[in-house]
């Protein structure tokens, strides 16, 4: 199929790429030219495993172009994906500026009955927003879908490749079919349904998940008072199927570009719809309990953190990632400069935007330079680097003999048998 995508971040790239690997004909656009002119060449402005390679791939292949220009992307289009971003207002509901801007510049350039799909994580209701858009400048007939992204950072590639279902929100029969066609090549349960229930879906998602990994933390943070290991207990709970042994990891809590922002604007629209939605509150205050709990039982275990010297292992919000959106790493830095400890960092990819914060703290780029001479060392981030500590080193490297292991990715025994005070989270 001839398929036009709006936008070339995350959701845009990503659904372009592996929509022109499936052998569709994929033409991004994307306003900004310098983005476009690097894209051209392969050059991917957002770091995510075998992105680049299939984008090269399907340039070679002709079936993925990049242009600034609409009129180079929508006359003809079968479908057109809506994919920019829709970053928070000041009040945490979603700011849709930019998909209604792509809304009329698709609606200037439709020459036929296209079917126009948001990909975007959108408020429930934008489906009709961006119908109202369209019909405001074209006259004919065209459809308006919703198909929410699931994809995750650092596995995109993977998640738009072999989803675990694709929602597609359309109250047209013909429109669904096509989406069905889009989709075709695609092995797993495509379920169409209202549009407000698709656009919903992704926000209900998100904040499902958040809230698991919510609950996790609070067991964790009872384990750690009676006694218990998270790790067993997780394992145990787990083992029902009902519940599911994915998104038990306790640890610093979530955070990124999604679960926040998502969670925020779900209460948001909870708000809106004068509906109080008490979980999703908890979700958020158990959040932040995670990250001041690591810092509080520091402080207890040291006596007091001022002018002690604290090692962070790990900025970005997660392992495989640069992103450092609302990191819970981040946060944690934050917390231990405001208790007056001295903060270096080591991360191998974090990318810091915070100019502010790179004078705060020093960041070393080797692993062990960043622990020296430090009182206390912690792993904030989940990068498989850190599980294969050279434990002896890092210990001789050191002042101190804490370990604060904040995503519990080592072996308690081997920690202590190397001479660390070891604490792990939920235990
Ligand atoms: C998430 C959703 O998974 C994805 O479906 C959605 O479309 C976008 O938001 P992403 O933000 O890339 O994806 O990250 P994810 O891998 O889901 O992790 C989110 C956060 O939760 C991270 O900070 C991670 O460290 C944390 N996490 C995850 C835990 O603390 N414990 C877990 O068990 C799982």
């Amino acid at each position: 199929m001839k398929v036009a995508v709006i936008g070339t971040g995350y959701v845009g790239l990503v659904s372009g790429t592996c929509l022109a690997e499936r052998g569709h004909h994929v033409t991004c656009v994307d306003i900004d030219e310098d983005k476009v002119q690097k894209l051209r060449k392969g050059i991917s402005p957002i770091y995510e495993p075998r992105l680049e390679e299939l984008i090269t791939k399907n340039i070679e292949a002709e079936r993925l172009m990049f242009t600034s220009d609409y009129a180079e992307a929508v006359p003809g289009a079968d479908v057109i994906l809506i994919g920019v971003g829709t970053p928070p207002n000041p009040d945490g509901s979603a700011n849709t500026r930019y998909v209604e801007e792509a809304a009329s510049q698709i609606a200037k350039h439709l020459t036929r009955d296209s079917i126009v799909a948001n990909k975007s994580t959108v408020p429930v209701g934008t489906r009709d927003l961006v119908e109202q858009i369209i019909r405001k400048h074209y006259a004919g007939e065209f459809y308006v879908v919703s198909n929410p992204e699931m994809l995750r950072e650092g596995c995109a590639v993977r998640d738009f490749l072999e989803p675990a279902r694709i929602i597609i929100g359309s109250e047209s029969d013909h429109a669904a079919e096509g989406m069905l066609k889009l989709y075709e090549s695609f092995d797993c349960p495509k379920l169409v349904m209202h549009p407000r229930s698709a656009e919903l879906t992704k926000y209900a998602a998100n904040s499902f998940l958040a809230t698991k990994i919510s609950f996790i933390n609070e067991v964790a943070h009872l384990a750690e008072e009676v006694g218990a290991d998270i790790e067993e207990v997780a394992e145990g709970i787990g083992s029902d199927p009902r519940i599911g042994k994915q998104f038990l990891r306790a640890g610093l809590g979530w955070g990124g570009s999604c679960f926040p922002k998502d969670v925020r604007a779900m209460l948001q629209m909870g708000e809106a719809a004068k509906q109080r939605m008490p979980i999703i509150e908890a979700a958020f205050e158990v959040n932040d309990k995670a990250r001041k709990r690591v810092v509080d039982r520091l402080e207890k275990a040291m006596g007091s953190l001022t002018d002690k010297q604290v090692a962070i292992l790990g900025l970005a919000f997660k392992n495989n990632t640069d992103d450092t959106r609302e990191s819970a790493a981040i946060a944690l830095v934050e917390h231990f400069l405001r208790a007056g400890a001295r903060v270096t960092a080591y991360d191998p990819k974090a990318e810091i935007h915070d100019a502010t914060l790179t004078e705060r703290m020093h960041r070393h780029e080797s692993l062990y330079e960043a622990c020296r001479g430090a009182d206390v060392v912690v792993i904030a981030t989940e990068w498989d680097e850190f599980r294969a500590l050279d434990l002896g080193q890092l210990k001789e490297m050191m002042h101190g003999d804490i370990l604060m292991d904040a995503r519990n990715l080592l072996n308690q025994q081997e920690a202590t048998e190397k001479g660390f005070r070891y604490f792990r989270v939920g235990k």
